[in-house]
């Protein structure tokens, strides 16, 4: 998503009440399972590579793990009371994988694991709220990290068999699979920037990542439709790049970026294919001998509706040398992306204008509407949905208990205003996830960071909706963008 061509035309404050959503559109909230569960070791779940870093000194703030997170393990049926007393369509959530098959080794299910899931999925139903599952939000189970995790093609055999017992459990119920989740983090995070899970700072591994969590996606799809006997609809989401450049040569840079962190699986799953730049700009880091025949075919599949994860821009410059804050940067010091060995001229994440949000990450809307618009051009085919938006801010409890964060409630009707302006402009866009439902574990920033529109005392557990709850509880009902 390069450029600002197809950014809005005139201005606008992006903060209109009053605007209205079509009646079928869904507002939903999404969380992940190693972020709220807990239960880190109870009815059969085995480590995943989140829980080994998270407890690897260093790694995380204040030595935080998701051992208890929110404890939505044990007080899923509360949360899910919390959820349809918000008025909320659809909850989006992921599996952990190792809980499900906790020894991939035998492959052997654990029937705990999926009881879990299947009880949630029915207190779901129960409940008018409809089930969008994720197989795959960073969770990897850590046996399969020993044997080489993503960067190696075996990961895959066992992703395709934990999604056939999964669509097998669930997939007569599931409103909406969700392959993976964000696997630019899985793949350029986890395994060349090495802030995420499992850690690693190996590019050639990133490059083979990408790639295997591609064909995962598509292995997964095929299982998942062979194996679900009710009439779910197939996703996959994304984070997209929106990019802005500065300096000599920043349309290069920015195509750079677009190619490695966009492209490089929009390509092969929507188009089936890898584009030649992004070949060609990483030939000194892999010859993608990891890709075989027949690859291509098996990602590029259907999929029903693409999902958008979108908090902020990022601006790019090309950079002679490899500065401490690429190398450093968690979120948007893609270095693990950029910083290939072997390259002259890299690319640099620069200080982007304000203002910011708790993270760092800067405040833009405008950016969520030329992505939706950019989308929709490239894909005129593809349904959109918003599966994250959201903000973290330093939340205050009031003397009466009470959260007002304005913040928040002003982050979310901004952001809001520029959906409705794609929709307005003829997007296909199905819905809106908030991020998140819970104050919950934000990987390295273990509970520093909150981003829930129900905040979570982390000593006692208690949920207390802030301001942005009832908000967010008007517009879901009403479908009318509160003032
Ligand atoms: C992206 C991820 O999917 C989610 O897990 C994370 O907490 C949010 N963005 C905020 O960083």
């Amino acid at each position: 998503m390069s450029g600002v061509q197809n950014a809005a035309q005139g201005s606008t404050d992006y903060r209109d009440a009053g605007l209205a959503f079509p009646p079928g559109f869904t507002f939903g909230s999404a969380t992940a399972s190693y972020q709220v569960e807990g239960a880190f070791d109870e009815d059969g779940r085995t480590p995943s590579i989140w829980d080994t870093f998270a407890k690897t000194p260093g790694r995380v703030w204040n030595g935080d793990t998701g051992d208890v997170a929110c404890d939505h393990y044990h007080r899923w049926e509360s949360d899910l009371d919390l959820m349809a007393s918000l008025g909320l369509d659809a909850y989006r959530f992921s599996i952990a994988w190792s809980r499900i098959v906790p020894d991939p080794a035998t492959g052997a299910v654990n029937q705990a694991g999926v009881d879990f899931y299947s009880r949630l999925v029915d207190g779901l139903l129960a409940r008018g709220i409809k089930p969008v599952a994720t197989l795959y939000h960073w969770d990897l189970p850590q046996t399969l990290e020993d044997a080489g995790g993503w960067a190696v093609r075996s990961t895959t055999d066992v992703f395709e068999h934990y999604a056939a017992v999964m669509g097998a459990a669930l997939g007569d119920r599931v409103h909406t699979w969700t392959t993976l989740n964000e696997p630019w983090c899985s793949a350029y995070l986890g395994y060349g920037q090495g802030g995420h899970a499992p850690g690693r700072h190996e590019p050639a591994a990133a490059l083979a990542a990408v790639h295997h969590l591609n064909l995962a996606h598509g292995r997964a799809l095929q299982a998942l439709r062979a194996t679900s006997t009710g009439s779910p609809q197939y996703s996959a989401t994304l984070n997209f790049h929106v990019l802005r450049g500065v300096g000599d040569g920043a349309d290069e840079a920015m195509r750079r970026i677009d190619a490695l962190a966009n492209r490089a699986f929009t390509s092969p799953m929507l188009r089936g294919e890898y584009d030649a730049d992004l070949l060609e700009d990483t030939r000194s880091v892999t010859d993608w001998s990891f890709v075989q025949d027949g690859d291509l075919a098996t990602i590029h599949q259907p999929i029903d509706v693409l999902g958008v994860n979108y908090y902020s821009t990022a601006t790019v410059r090309l950079w002679d040398g490899l500065s401490p804050k690429q190398m450093n940067d968690g979120h948007k010091g893609a270095a693990g992306g950029t910083a290939w060995p072997g390259s002259d001229q890299l690319v640099e994440f620069v200080e982007q204008p304000g203002p910011y949000t708790e993270m760092g990450w800067n405040i833009a809307p405008e950016g969520l509407e030329e992505l939706l618009l950019s989308l929709s051009e490239q894909f005129p085919e593809q349904p959109l949905m918003i599966t994250e938006n959201g903000a973290a801010f330093a939340d205050e409890v009031a003397a009466d208990g009470s959260i007002d964060d304005a913040d928040r409630v002003d982050y979310l009707r901004r952001h809001l205003t520029a959906a409705h302006r794609a929709l307005q402009a003829g997007v296909d866009l199905r819905g809106y996830f908030v991020w998140s439902l819970l104050d919950n574990f934000e990987w390295g920033y273990g509970y520093a960071k909150r981003f829930g529109i129900v905040r979570v005392d982390f000593d006692t557990l208690e949920r207390t909706p802030k301001r942005s709850a009832h908000w967010f509880r008007e517009l879901a009902t009403t479908h009318v963008l509160p003032v």
